[in-house]
């Protein structure tokens, strides 16, 4: 018997359920149970997605983590987790596709200005309004991973002119690549569209904040589906108000769910979604995690494992 632990925040055991059976396609003996049950005791692995940390103390025969997202913030944002304790997360093609769709979706509704057809139809209005070049838009990626370069790749597909920023120097075919200090400067101050895919980690945290936005040409468009923590949002608030920021499309936030007295409610100029940008799909990812089960219990390092250090 294979025992995993599982914890998925606002899933019912249903979730769980559908995850076994998945998994069980490749490891037949697995069995999963609630992190918080007694019997999560014997697991040797833990299938989390913002789970109660502490309780993983009492799992002594626990030998790693595994992620049920791309993002692992949600694990190593706590001091509870050993440093010596290997971290899994997803890296999901499908999750990259289905970013995608939503980036795709979030760029043409505003160059397009589909909420302003939305507005008109209600009002019986039938008339032509103005639209943005595609030819015109810079577009500017903070985040060129897993998800950022197959998001880049698509939009210069779609023959937008694409910029992309990540940490260490990358080559992407058609998309211009940046890294460092002088390379956020380079894009933050270029860009048309600014799209966040960014990890969240301590060398990222509040990087949008009134500084950055200032940096910013006047009537950008700002996306993040990266996380709530990359953005100061009073400041993104304050600078959508202004129009400095002309459109801003969110799916993560600081606090989520978002509060009902944020301010991003009442701003016409702001999109909301509730995380849903790319979801974790069982179908796809369920073999690389039953080999990264497999992997942590046979003492090899599976792929995927997070840099602790950098943290992402
Ligand atoms: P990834 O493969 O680890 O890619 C991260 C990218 O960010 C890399 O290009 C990395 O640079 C860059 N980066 C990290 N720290 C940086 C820094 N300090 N300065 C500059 N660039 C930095 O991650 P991923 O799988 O693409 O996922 C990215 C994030 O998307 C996840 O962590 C999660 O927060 C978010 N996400 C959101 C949803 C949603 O539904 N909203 C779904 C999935 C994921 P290098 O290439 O040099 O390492
Ligand atoms: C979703 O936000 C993920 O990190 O997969």
């Amino acid at each position: 018997m294979t025992t995993v632990a599982f914890f998925n925040k606002g899933t019912s055991i249903e979730t769980q359920k559908n995850w076994e059976k998945r998994l069980s396609l490749f490891i037949p003996s697995i069995k999963l149970v609630p992190l918080l049950s007694s019997e999560a005791k014997q697991a040797t692995t833990a299938l989390l997605w913002k789970a109660p940390l502490e309780k993983l103390s009492e799992l002594k025969s626990l030998k790693g983590l595994i992620s049920l997202g791309q993002g692992v913030d949600h694990i190593l944002n706590s001091n509870l987790i050993p440093s010596n304790m290997p971290v899994i997360r997803i890296v999901d093609p499908y999750m990259a596709k289905s970013m995608s769709h939503w980036v795709i979706l979030s760029v043409l509704n505003y160059i397009r200005d589909t909420s302003g057809y939305y507005n008109q139809q209600k009002e019986n209005i039938y008339k032509p309004r103005d639209e943005i070049n595609f030819l015109s838009v810079k577009i500017g990626i903070y985040g060129i991973g897993a998800i950022g370069s197959v998001v880049a790749q698509y939009l210069t597909l779609l023959g937008f002119d694409v910029s992309g920023w990540s940490r260490t120097k990358k080559i992407i075919n058609g998309v211009k690549c940046f890294e460092g200090k002088d390379g956020f400067n380079e894009i933050i101050e270029s860009s048309d569209i600014h799209i966040c895919l960014l990890p969240l980690t301590s060398s990222t945290i509040d990087i949008f904040n009134s500084s950055t936005f200032k940096k910013m040409k006047q009537g950008v468009c700002f996306i993040n589906a990266g996380r709530g923590e990359h953005v100061i949002e009073e400041d993104l608030s304050i600078h959508c108000k202004s129009g400095h920021i002309a459109h801003a499309i969110l799916d993560v936030y600081r606090s989520e769910p978002l509060p009902k007295n944020h301010s991003f409610w009442k701003l016409d100029n702001i999109t909301l979604w509730p995380h849903v940008a790319a979801e974790t799909n069982p179908n796809t990812a369920a073999e690389q995690i039953a080999n990264a089960i497999k992997c942590l219990n046979e003492n090899i390092i599976p792929p995927n494992i997070v840099n602790r250090d950098l943290g992402y």
